[in-house]
């Protein structure tokens, strides 16, 4: 059993507090690699950000869990090497699909995790997440849920269609779970195909799709029924078109890629909504600055020579999110 707060990581407990009546939500950045590592650590910092480093199932399978861990507990002493003196750094599991899963990230160092049992019926969602938040709060590690469902691919987690949370349901949810945040839907999903062509206007000079608003109605009525319980968005990448237009333009193939556009997600952040979950992002800045830099330099192969200014894209991308969107800059401490 290795406890997070050795490890100099903090739960979600008193960030989400103070975001939530702060008007402002944490960004929530998946990551796989130590490329993603550097940079969601460089800008947390430079920009005196709280920060989630959150993993999925699949992160852990493609990195190994170990391996993950030591790189979450580098991030704390890295943060500190780069001049924070008391970073805010959480480990956070996505996506958890069984009480095993979330058992295991919490015996290896996570300070919090999510149980997604949005997929399930009501009373097995309430079950699993209620021995989920029994086992973690022996651990003082938080527990996020869900409740509604989010349309796309997630590891285990898959759906074709979403459905809106039905904000009748949440306060019996979260008595009866007792967990510390609730993921809902509102009409963000997974990945960079959020809509299809046929949801979304298009715009009549530059052809781009216009997506249609997230309920904020949904929203809304959640926050009236839970006042300043802290709410997550998931699928909240915006899929910008500058990188979708440098990958398709250099060999890539992503027709219609569309997002959800920042100004709702800013809107989102000064409400209830306290975490924000941004990973597709974070991939695109990632693939087009190597797509754009072997097109410059088809004579390299040294990875360190394509992954530095992929590394560079996704820092401006993070620092873009934490100032320009989400508000969490200069709220550490
Ligand atoms: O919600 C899904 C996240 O973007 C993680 O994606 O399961 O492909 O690692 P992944
Ligand atoms: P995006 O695919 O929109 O980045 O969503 C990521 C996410 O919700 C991770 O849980
Ligand atoms: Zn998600």
């Amino acid at each position: 059993m290795v406890s997070y707060k050795e490890l100099g990581l903090v739960n979600t407990r008193e960030m989400f507090a103070k975001a939530v009546k702060g008007g402002y939500a944490i960004p929530a950045f998946n990551f796989n690699t130590m490329e993603q590592m550097q940079a969601i650590v460089q800008a947390a910092v430079e920009t005196k950000s709280p920060v989630i480093m959150q993993v999925s199932k699949g992160a852990r399978k493609y990195a190994n869990p170990t391996i993950l861990r030591y790189m979450a507990q580098g991030a704390v002493e890295y943060a500190k090497e780069l001049g924070c003196e008391k970073p805010e750094i959480v480990l956070h599991l996505d996506h958890g699909d069984s009480f095993e899963t979330c058992k295991s990230c919490i015996d290896s160092g996570f300070s919090s995790v999510m149980i997604d049992g949005s997929s399930l019926p009501y009373e097995e969602n309430i079950a699993v997440t209620k021995k989920v938040v029994e086992y973690a709060h022996q651990f003082d590690v938080t527990v996020e849920a869900e409740l509604g469902v989010l349309a796309g691919v997630e590891d285990e987690v898959a759906a074709e269609e979403s459905h809106y949370t039905k904000p009748e349901e949440v306060i019996d949810f979260s008595t009866r779970t007792g967990c510390d945040s609730l993921a809902i839907s509102i009409g963000t999903s997974h990945g960079a195909y959020k809509f299809k062509p046929e949801q979304c206007t298009r715009d009549p000079e530059t052809g781009l799709l216009i997506p249609p608003p997230l309920a904020f109605d949904v929203l809304e009525a959640v926050e009236k029924k839970l006042p300043g319980f802290p709410i997550v968005l998931h699928g909240s990448s915006s899929v910008p078109q500058e990188y979708v237009k440098i990958i398709n333009t250099h060999g890539g193939k992503l027709p219609d890629a569309v997002g959800i556009p920042e100004e709702q997600l800013r809107k989102a952040a000064k409400s209830a909504v306290c975490k924000i979950n941004i990973d597709s992002d974070s991939r695109l800045a990632m693939t087009a600055a190597i797509r754009l830099h072997f097109a410059e330099h088809p004579e390299h192969f040294d990875p360190r020579q394509y992954l530095t200014p992929a590394r560079d894209e996704m820092k401006k991308l993070y620092i873009h999110k934490i100032v320009n969107v989400l508000g969490s800059d200069g709220k550490l401490g």
